[in-house]
């Protein structure tokens, strides 16, 4: 469940809630909530700044209890640095380390007045949207295989106001994002052995049963025999787990209009296959289906919002193992686009099973096609953990899914795509090689996808650096769900 949000209008030093939240400047300055309560306090505030108990620094939170003349029985105190360099990564990072304090509080509600300061080139809406979503990610806590033994790290809160006026949209937006998020991050938390293919298709199922105007089909391995997915069936032979490929529809704008349509690997573990990984580290491989949690939870965001477009879901669930029956290194496979396809490294397999479902996406006439897929490590060398990569050749697709991430801090930094790396991918006994050789890996990965979305709008999301946070108790964040659905809102605008 996500937290509920909520506006409110009483003061910040009368308001009934067993937590306020205000920020505090480093230079001293008041913001003005943190001035009603120095004025409430009979100058409290001052005090506590003036000995130095709270500094306003940047991500530094305190936590005051009972103050005499306020009703709220605890204040956190949010520091924003200096006033005259605050910004929006100020607010995204006051609003992160506040609501990370909050969680650790046995406190099930929160009235939070961050939402009222002033942050340059950004709007009401955009405060409240990236406070919700702060929030909501912060308090989210993985229990779905275990029980968390140290009961003082549980998560007590259940709701949160923001001092706002007006702006229902923002949170019922930032509510339907912070649902999506919270989708992707629980099936890719998952472990491999429960969340297999089948029971990715089944969470598309179940979705579509309990959701009006949303339909959902499961194709078999039988079905994409018949379609000639030989890309995508390659990958899925050496695995007990058999394939499916699910495939969503919403219909918000009527018969007639052309869907957008999202696609996204599905890999629900990646051991390499018999081009097999080395043991450490191989247990992040089970995020490797992130990138299709993430157009799943942005298709459930999308029809939460009941936006007014026709938007269809493609996912490619399939597991990548070594086996008797695996493909192999030399193989010569044959796409459903006809393009045969010699692999070379059993372990590019995102891209073998995102050909062929962005071949069959394609039946739908899609105005605009966007994949997103944990494909490569070269783009977490490239980019880092801050940055998803961006590929297209269409200027104004880019322009606006960059504009849609920076808009919900789900940033992406666009690659070229440009056609003098497509050399890389030479084969002499296929159409096409599935690696492009050591430089540059994410490009040519993006223009081995290239070859397969001729003639449509098309934008290839590499999110394998941000789709989780790295490390043993590294969990999934969501990503690029809150940059899709902002996508898809600006269209339907
Ligand atoms: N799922 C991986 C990409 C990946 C690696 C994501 C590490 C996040 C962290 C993908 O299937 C893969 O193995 N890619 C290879 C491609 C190479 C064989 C051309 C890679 O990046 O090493
Ligand atoms: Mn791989
Ligand atoms: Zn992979």
């Amino acid at each position: 469940m996500t937290l509920k949000f909520s506006l409110a209008q009483a003061a910040p030093e009368t308001v009934d809630s067993p937590c306020i939240i205000v920020g505090l400047y480093e230079d001293r300055v008041l913001t003005s909530a943190a001035a009603r309560l120095d004025e409430a306090t009979g100058g409290g505030i001052k005090r506590l700044v003036a000995s130095g108990d709270i500094t306003g620094k940047a991500g530094s939170t305190t936590l005051l209890f009972n103050l005499s003349g306020v009703t709220a029985a605890r204040v956190l105190v949010v520091g924003l640095g200096d006033s005259k360099k605050f910004d929006a990564a100020a607010f995204h990072r006051a609003a992160n380390e506040s609501a990370r304090a909050l969680k650790g509080l046995p406190v099930a509600s929160a009235t939070s007045w961050l939402t009222e300061v002033d942050v340059p080139g950004r709007d009401a809406a955009w405060k409240l949207r990236t406070a919700a979503l702060a929030a909501d990610l912060q308090a989210y806590r993985y229990t779905a295989t275990f029980k968390p033994k140290d009961n003082a790290r549980a998560v007590h809160l259940e709701s949160i106001a923001f001092a706002g006026d007006g702006q229902d949209r923002a949170l019922v937006e930032a509510d339907a994002i912070a649902g999506g998020v919270r989708f992707a991050r629980e099936l890719g938390n998952l472990p491999p052995n429960i969340c297999n293919p089948a029971w990715i298709a089944a969470q598309a199922k179940t979705f579509a049963d309990a959701h009006d105007g949303v339909s959902c089909e499961v194709l078999e391995r039988d079905d994409m025999q018949a379609l000639g997915m030989g890309s995508l069936l390659g990958v899925a032979q050496g695995s007990a787990n058999p394939p499916k490929l699910a495939v969503l529809q919403w219909n918000g704008a009527g018969n007639g209009v052309k869907p957008y349509a999202l696609v996204g690997k599905g890999i629900t573990f990646d051991t390499g296959g018999i081009s097999i990984k080395p043991s450490a580290g191989m247990e992040e491989m089970k995020f490797d289906m992130c990138g299709a949690a993430g157009v799943l939870g942005a298709f459930v965001a999308a029809v939460e919002l009941r936006l007014p477009i026709n938007l269809v879901c493609v996912v490619a669930a399939v597991e990548n193992m070594p086996d008797g029956n695996s493909y192999r290194p030399s193989d010569v496979l044959t796409s459903m686009s006809g393009l045969t396809i010699e692999v070379l490294n059993t372990d590019a397999e995102g891209r073998l099973i995102l050909c062929d479902a962005l071949t069959y996406v394609q039946k739908f006439e899609p105005q605009v096609i966007i994949d997103a897929a944990t494909l490569t490590g070269a783009c977490v060398v490239a980019l880092g953990k801050h940055a998803s990569g961006l590929m297209t050749k269409d200027d104004e697709l880019a322009d606006q899914l960059l504009a849609a991430g920076n808009a919900t801090h789900d940033r992406a930094w666009r690659l070229p795509l440009w056609d003098d790396y497509q050399g890389q991918l030479d084969s002499g006994f296929a159409d096409v090689a599935n690696i492009g050789g050591k430089y540059a890996g994410a490009i040519t990965a993006g223009c081995f996808l290239a070859r397969f979305t001729n003639g449509y709008r098309w934008a290839h999301l590499d999110v394998a650096g941000t789709a989780w946070d790295e490390g043993r108790k590294g969990l999934a964040t969501g990503r690029p769900v809150p940059l899709l659905v902002q996508y898809l809102i600006d269209r339907s605008a």
